[in-house]
């Protein structure tokens, strides 16, 4: 829709242009007949962390984070997360529609077929040292995944797609779990086909082992990973997420992509936040300890784990949803201590002028740490959970990127600052600064 035109003056030469203005935004694009003379490139916009860059239009999740609105597919996250199953939600993600009963039966038994790994699988994790951190393993082994499926490669058939997203959604469980017991020293246990997707997860964990989940206890269990999963599973143009969509803007196999997606999830001011959390919390071990904690914060020694967001300037709605299931989940473990240093220290922050500021709130990482500790998953584990749920984001992803008439090939531009041309130096007549700078 036109909304109008932006009409930009150049100091430098004293043209006038006149930018189409859609979506309450101009393409970078229009910038490059803005030139000092014709032989120039033209101007380019420049955007480290893409803080202001639109790369795509989506129609998966709508944020508003002023007011701390989620929504996937139109449909509010609360909502989702007190009524839906993640297989529910996965499917409404890929799919655009929440399913019906009999789609949704037919989608869970779909599934659930697809949930065994080829047994060369466990042979490739085994050769991982038993403390590897679970996220190198899982990130390894879905790359690995591309190579037992080398008709992943037939991006442009739907049908095709639609089989590789199966495959990721079913089997991100099977691997997690096998990354799980691979750490602890346990065999890896068959999928039981019988269970729902998150009660056959608990079962590939546990089962065997001291963690052995009675009944009543893995129905709860299982409700709260689903809303765990679900929480988890959409986050638009995230850092892992554009990560997909710029390896799969190449054309690469959706193995490789949720592979490098993983990957992007791993680090700290992301999804492994939620490790540095309980890291953070070990660290600081009780409430008198969090002014001198602050003060560090403060001096921008270190960082607030768990807070801050890049789109969310109010209370990230996933957090409020997590201190709801914080307690049922403690009705059954017993309550994590750490809550209440957690709590103490939000509420410490929430009062204080450096946060206020800034608008900074607890975000999604805050407290899913602290309910997958009650749980009994060591923390290593905890990004891996995060990963396996939002397996299903990539891939939607990856499907609106693979049917957009607008999709290229991602290739950012750069300003050039390095050295203009240099005399080439034989190796014995150089000063070797570089290195010297360096050590
Ligand atoms: N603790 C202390 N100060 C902070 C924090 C924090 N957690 N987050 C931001 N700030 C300050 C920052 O120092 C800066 O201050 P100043 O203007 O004085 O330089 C200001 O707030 C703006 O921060 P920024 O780094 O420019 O913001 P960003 O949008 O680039 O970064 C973030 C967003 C999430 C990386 C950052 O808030 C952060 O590092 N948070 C801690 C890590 C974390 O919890 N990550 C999980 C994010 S939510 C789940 C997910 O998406 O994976």
């Amino acid at each position: 829709m036109d909304e109008g035109k932006l009409r930009i003056t150049d100091s430098r030469t004293a043209c006038e242009y006149e930018l189409p203005i859609s979506d309450a935004s101009v393409r970078a694009i229009e910038l490059r007949q803005i030139r000092q003379d014709p032989g120039e490139f033209g101007m380019l916009s420049y955007d480290p962390g893409f803080t202001n860059t639109a790369a795509c239009t989506s129609r998966i999740a709508y944020i508003d984070g002023t007011k701390g609105i989620l929504r996937y597919r139109g449909y509010p996250i609360e909502r989702l997360a007190e009524n839906c199953t993640y297989t529910e939600v996965a499917y409404l993600l890929l799919n655009g529609e929440l399913p019906t009963r009999h789609e949704l039966e037919a989608w869970d038994m779909e599934l659930m077929e697809h949930t065994r790994v080829h047994e060369n699988v466990k042979k490739f994790m085994d050769g991982f040292l038993y403390d590897a951190h679970p996220m190198g393993v899982l990130v390894s082994t879905v790359a690995a995944l591309s190579t037992f499926y080398p008709d992943a490669k037939q991006i442009q058939s739907r049908s095709n797609r639609y089989r590789q997203q199966l495959r990721l959604v079913a089997k991100m469980p099977t691997v997690a779990a096998y990354v799980y017991r691979k750490s602890q020293g346990y065999a890896y246990p068959d999928p039981d086909l019988g269970l729902s997707y998150t009660e056959n997860f608990i079962h590939m964990l546990w089962s065997g082992t001291r963690r052995e989940t009675n009944e009543r206890d893995l129905k709860v269990f299982a409700r709260a990973l689903d809303t765990l999963f679900i929480l988890h599973a959409e986050h638009e143009q995230n850092c892992s997420t554009s990560t997909m969509r710029q390896v799969a803007s190449a054309d690469a196999d959706p193995f490789v992509g949720v592979a490098a997606a993983a990957s992007a999830l791993y680090g700290p001011l992301h999804g492994g936040a939620n490790e540095a959390v309980l890291e953070m919390l070990d660290e600081i071990g009780s409430a008198a300890a969090i002014p001198e904690f602050m003060r560090q914060v403060k001096a921008g020694e270190r960082r607030l784990m768990g807070f801050g967001h890049r789109v969310y300037k109010n209370y990230d709605p996933r957090a409020r949803i997590l201190q709801k299931i914080a307690g049922e989940v403690f009705e059954i473990t017993g309550k994590n201590p750490k809550i209440d240093l957690a709590t103490e220290l939000e509420r410490i922050a929430l009062e204080d002028d450096y946060f206020v500021k800034r608008r900074l709130y607890p975000n999604v990482d805050f407290y899913s740490g602290i309910i997958y500790e009650a749980m009994g998953f060591p923390i290593e584990m905890f990004t891996v959970l995060f990963a396996l749920g939002r397996v299903a984001g990539w891939l939607a992803h990856w499907e609106e990127l693979m049917t957009d008439p607008e999709k290229r090939i991602a290739r950012p531009r750069q300003i050039y600052a390095g050295p203009g041309e240099q005399e080439f130096l034989p190796i014995d007549e150089r000063l070797g600064k570089a290195r010297a700078e360096v050590t």
